[in-house]
């Protein structure tokens, strides 16, 4: 399966993607598209050999245009948002129509929306005192972490003393959490059935 993964920041998790072994003869990750080519994940791409884009806006619809045809020229079956902080326009969610996901570090539908990501998130779970935090796949579609939900894992943050204690927690857990729900997506074992988005065994 032809696979993009959309990059904004340091890149930990597609690192995880391109490391994972068991992704190794499922996909095959076709390019990593980033709104900032200064990002460390452009670097780690380019330290593996594949192939990068920049985007070069997201507002103009002649430039979302061109972006969709690479896509498609690429034959790309899944797009990746793995710490993209961008709204996905609606031309490219129609396109891609169940075809886009996301990793959110925390559990959705709580602590998502404009503005929640990075340690922003942590840092308001911290301060609901909330005991449980975790990560959540979803598919993407036109607002901010509203999709329906593939994927969730908890992580117990009873006893954290900060927001960053808890961001350490989570990322470990997406690292898992992200290949996973992308090995089953090219197994075609991730189901949408009338309301629910179920996970075959
Ligand atoms: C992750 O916490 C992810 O859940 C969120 O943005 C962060 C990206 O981290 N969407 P990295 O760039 O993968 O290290």
């Amino acid at each position: 399966m032809n696979i993009a993964i959309f990059v904004s920041g340091r890149g930990s998790n597609l690192k995880a993607i391109l490391d994972n072994h068991e992704l190794k003869n499922v996909i095959s990750v076709k390019v990593v598209c980033s709104d900032n080519e200064k990002c460390n994940a452009i670097k780690i791409a380019q330290s593996y050999f594949v192939d990068t884009f920049i985007i070069p806006s997201l507002n103009d619809e002649e430039k979302v245009n061109s972006l969709i045809k690479f896509l498609e020229e690429k034959e790309i079956e899944l797009i990746v948002l793995a710490g993209f902080l961008k709204l996905i326009p609606n031309s490219v969610v129609s396109k891609f129509e169940n075809k886009i996901i996301n990793i959110h570090p925390a559990l959705l539908p709580s602590f998502g929306g404009k503005g929640m990501y990075g340690l922003n998130v942590h840092k308001a779970v911290f301060e609901s005192s909330a005991k449980v935090s975790g990560v959540t796949v979803h598919f993407v579609n036109s607002e901010y972490d509203k999709g329906k939900i593939i994927a969730q894992k908890c992580v117990d943050i009873s006893d954290v003393k900060s927001p960053e204690e808890i961001a350490d927690r989570v990322l470990k857990i997406e690292h898992y959490l992200l290949p996973y729900v992308i090995k089953k997506f090219a197994e075609g074992k991730i189901l949408i059935n009338n309301l629910r988005v179920e996970i075959l065994d």
